[in-house]
């Protein structure tokens, strides 16, 4: 494996499981040391061991804002600086809008969306020091089209991209980089909501094959080189973009 990242202080949220999981073994196989913040301590528990060292687990409730200045302290303690952000971390409810809570609302905003603005704010000292730092965050296709029965879901991901893009202009003339990634349908858990809410997984199954010009659903290895490429200096011009890893959904 190459070195891309070596030298590459990251803090990532969300980074236990599925698509997180599958971005931080794609770092630490390209160089880089990975701070993960994630509200599960169970799944948590064992990644320090299971890469040598090169992994802090910090447990963080990131709808809280104090959590989130305390993880990022935290990280970067422990890698002496933070000069990536990888926000990935993310929550799906499902339901109609005329059924759906104004609570549930406010938890999927506060999580998928007001964390990532807090994050970026509350780490920038860090990565002005960090020198070519790269921010990138976790959208959705959800959030360039709309996706019926996840109100929430769909809208907030929409703001992740008008929050990365604002944010990269913003932060373009001191060369600060940041970017989103909008997949399309990855085979996780995560989805459960939302096929629920279409009727249960045989019909989530033939809807994707539809509606996939690649005929299939990705894995979330599939989608972790883009994190590699976006949070690498290979990106070096690359800013202010919403890149679709879709199978051609969107086009
Ligand atoms: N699976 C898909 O089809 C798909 C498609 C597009 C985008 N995404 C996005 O990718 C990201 C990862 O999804 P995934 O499929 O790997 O699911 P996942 O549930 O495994 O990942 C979400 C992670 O966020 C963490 N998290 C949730 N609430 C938190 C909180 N309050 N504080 C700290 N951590 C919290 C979870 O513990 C989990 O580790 C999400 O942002 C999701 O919206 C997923």
């Amino acid at each position: 494996m190459s070195e891309r990242m070596a030298g590459k202080r990251v803090l990532l949220t969300g980074g236990v499981a599925n698509i997180g999981l599958a971005i931080v073994e794609a770092f630490i196989a390209e160089g880089a040391i990975v701070s993960v913040v994630d509200i599960d301590v169970k799944k948590g528990a064992d990644l320090e061991g299971r890469f040598g060292g090169k992994v802090k687990f910090l447990q963080a409730d990131i709808s809280k804002e104090e959590e989130i200045r305390e993880s990022i302290a935290k990280a970067a303690t422990w890698m002496n600086g933070i000069d990536t952000l990888c926000l990935n971390a993310g929550i799906q409810l499902s339901g109609k809008a005329e059924t759906f809570s104004t609570a549930d609302w406010d938890r999927v905003f506060a999580i998928n969306v007001r964390a990532n603005f807090v994050f970026v704010r509350e780490s920038l000292n860090f990565l002005r020091q960090g020198g070519r730092s790269s921010v990138v965050m976790m959208s959705s296709l959800a959030g360039k089209r709309g996706a019926p029965g996840l109100t929430a879901y769909s809208s907030s991901k929409a703001a992740v991209i008008g929050l990365a893009t604002t944010l990269a202009l913003e932060l373009a003339p001191e060369g600060i980089r940041v970017n989103a990634v909008c997949p399309g349908w990855i085979d996780t858990p995560f989805n459960q909501p939302a096929i629920n809410f279409m009727g249960g997984r045989e019909k989530q199954e033939a809807a994707a094959k539809a509606i996939i010009p690649l005929g299939r659903q990705a894995s979330a290895n599939e989608v972790a080189p883009l994190f590699v490429y976006l949070a690498s200096d290979e990106s070096s011009y690359v800013t202010a973009q919403a890149i679709n890893v879709d199978g051609g959904v969107y086009n």
